[in-house]
């Protein structure tokens, strides 16, 4: 389980970009499969969330090509998608799980959808009673109150439905049945939720029509849309948000947040903040998509509390975390009211918030309906050890208290961070010169540093990491070493290499060690050396099966992080820089041609004394390219601030002078 220590820093300075939007994407993924030929989303959101929806429509059928900076979905219209063979995990993502499960409602097939811990947890009922009364045939925990939810495809008839609560993830399920249903649907809610599934419905060019609060769409005689040839996400304002908050209370700072989504709907933010004393301009105006998009220049001040009524929330209702972070430090009492829906996001966001706050001695009431904190008045926060309770932006808006805290804030449990926004903590660090969390704000490279390197087999990651290594004094951290080890292990003690529960129990009593310099590695087992076994054939099979294994490749995670704790590391293989060192300084993604890679493959064959035909490599490497691409667990996938260099026409050379360069040490 990852932790992240966050010590209090200089002021927030510069320019920055933030991830694409998370629900933007989720949309734009599902209208773009339903689509008629191909689109092409940019800026879109690679958080973990998001890429189960990817995963999800890939069981499905349809096929979605990433390239670094694009997305390529191949819509194959209304009716194109096919039964998958298995559940589909939606992960932390409430958003995935009741989007899908009213598109799914109107198929012709079976489908069941399931999640984590947490989103196992969260309330289905608001989903699957309305979708019921459209005719759906949903089956799942609790009478449908919890997932994992099996649904039997039937034709739908279109309702008019009156939701209890305000929320776009009921509104967005139903629209979608609705796209499938016999005859007009129409949604209400108590209050306008986020109207992000209506702007993409007109930008594809599907029939949708608003009166007041509730919104219609005509029912599926009249569907079918096209795709569109390019569509870019903006910036998702609920991960600007811990930016603008930081920004907000670190005195000094001033930070510029470029192409963030302001859509009214989702702004209330800006106002709350605005409302608190925060100096925040909203310039450059524009609309990208549908959506309404603008820079955002926020300068540290001082701000003071707030009080904000259930009328408040839909428009904020993902800001509260880090909302009471800023009502914290703010002069005076912030309350909170009329927020019951905060209990059941990611975690019970009243009650991990108002603990948490506490712990960093800060005065909270905890409410049935929300929160009163009685702000510090800009004395510092108390540095302490906490928790995120697996919530992605309780951790975020901890991490973001950790600036302004007279000691360290260590946040236990921030995995979860993935679910939204990969690269948060890189991101801080690289806002902070120097005492803040990393080396990364002066260019080059700190001597204890971390380099990434990922990419497709064939690319030359290992020969080049081996190479930097050498070049830096670094040591090399071959992670395809330490998948060998757990194969010689497993085979050794006669465990069949997918046998996961078995090999789990042996890992439990099984020690794995690297000692490693520039030049050479040792692998241990139980304190055996390895080294010279593990590079049979027998081991090589082995080891791609255990490699698959979810069991494997977790508890690899913490002996990788801790052979790289001294830093002075370059290390290579699969999810590098994504799940194993999300905050290595440098992160490299290689990337060459099918052809070039085939070559090298086919030379590298031939020097070890193994004829194969170039057709063959070639045929083996494009399979091996899409299984690791559309794989669920460790697909291969850049980091979003990886550095992506294709080595196609480069020498090794000339590859390794081009990452010295990158790091600005050539
Ligand atoms: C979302 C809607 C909101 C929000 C969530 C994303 C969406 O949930 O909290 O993070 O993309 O539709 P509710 O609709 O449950 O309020």
């Amino acid at each position: 389980m990852a932790s992240l220590t966050i010590k209090p820093g200089r002021p927030l300075e510069g320019t920055l970009s933030i991830p694409g939007d998370k629900s933007v994407t989720h949309r734009a993924i599902i209208l773009s499969a339903l689509a008629e030929g191909e689109s092409t989303l940019t800026g879109y959101c690679r958080g973990e969330d998001c890429l189960n929806t990817m995963r999800a429509f890939r069981a499905m059928g349809i096929a979605i090509e990433e390239t670094p900076r694009q997305l390529r979905i191949a819509g194959k219209g209304l009716w194109g998608l096919t039964e998958p063979e298995r559940p589909i995990d939606c992960g932390n993502s409430g958003t995935g799980l009741r989007l899908l499960a009213g598109l799914l409602a109107g198929q012709e097939f079976f489908t069941v959808l399931t999640g984590d811990e947490s989103l196992r947890r969260r309330p289905m009922g608001r989903i699957v009673n309305p979708l019921r009364e459209m005719g759906a045939w949903i089956a799942g925990r609790k009478g449908g109150e919890l997932a994992p939810l099996a649904i039997t495809g039937r034709r739908l008839r279109g309702i008019s439905y009156a939701s209890p609560v305000a929320s776009a993830q009921v509104k967005s399920s139903l629209l979608l049945a609705g796209l499938y249903a016999d005859g007009e649907t129409r949604i209400s809610e108590p209050q306008r939720s986020r109207d992000h599934t209506e702007r993409l419905f007109r930008h594809f060019g599907i029939p949708i029509r608003e009166e007041g609060t509730a919104v219609l769409v005509p029912g599926r005689s009249a569907m079918g849309w096209a795709a569109v040839p390019e569509l870019s996400v903006p910036g998702d304002l609920s991960a600007a948000a811990f930016f603008i908050v930081a920004a907000s209370i670190v005195p000094g700072s001033e930070l510029t947040i470029q192409g963030v989504g302001v859509n009214p709907t989702r702004a209330g933010i800006l106002e709350i903040l605005t409302e608190m004393g925060a100096d925040i301009a909203v310039i450059n105006r524009r609309e990208v998509a549908g959506e309404p998009v603008a820079d955002l220049q926020v300068r540290a001040a001082r701000l003071h509390g707030v009080r904000l009524g259930a009328e408040r929330i839909p428009q904020t209702i993902d800001e509260f975390p880090i909302l009471c972070v800023a009502g914290a430090v703010a002069e005076g009492e912030t309350v909170i009211t009329g927020a019951t829906e905060l209990r059941v996001k990611e975690s019970d966001r009243i009650a991990s918030i108002a603990a948490e706050l506490k712990k960093l001695g800060v005065p909270v009431t905890e409410t049935p309906d929300g929160l009163i904190i009685r702000g510090r008045a800009g004395a510092p926060l108390k540095g302490a050890l906490c928790t995120s309770y697996g919530d992605h932006r309780v951790a975020m808006s901890l991490a973001v208290a950790g600036l302004v805290a007279d000691g360290p804030i260590q946040i236990e449990d921030t995995d979860c961070i993935d679910t939204s926004f990969p690269g948060f903590a890189s991101l801080l660090a690289q806002l902070l010169p120097e005492p803040g969390m990393g080396p990364r704000a002066n260019p080059g490279l700190a001597p204890q540093g971390v380099i990434a390197i990922d990419g497709p087999a064939g690319a030359g990651k290992s020969t080049v990491a081996k190479l930097l290594a050498s070049r830096l004094g670094y040591r090399y951290l071959d992670s395809g070493a330490l998948y060998r080890a757990v194969a010689w292990k497993v085979l050794t003690a006669g465990v069949a290499p997918n046998d996961e529960p078995a090999i789990g129990r042996l890992l439990a009593g099984t020690r794995l060690s690297l000692e490693v310099s520039p030049t050479d590695a040792r692998i241990l087992v139980d304190g055996r050396d390895v080294s010279h076994d593990i590079r049979s054939p027998e081991i090589s099979r082995a080891a791609s099966t255990v490699s698959a294994l979810s069991a494997v490749r977790e508890w690899l995670i913490p002996i990788q992080r801790q052979m790289a704790q001294a830093g002075g590391v370059v290390a290579e293989g699969r999810d590098m820089g994504t799940r194993i060192f999300p905050h290595a300084d440098w992160k490299f993604f290689l990337q060459a041609d099918l052809e070039v890679r085939a070559k090298r493959r086919q030379a590298e064959f031939a020097k070890a004394g193994h004829t194969v035909t170039f057709e063959d490599t070639l045929r083996e490497l494009s399979q091996r390219d899409s299984q690791d691409r559309s794989r669920n667990l460790a697909p291969l996938v850049p980091a979003t601030d990886a550095r992506v260099v294709d080595t196609s026409g480069l020498s090794v050379d000339q590859v390794l002078e081009r990452l010295l360069a990158e790091m600005q040490l050539a």
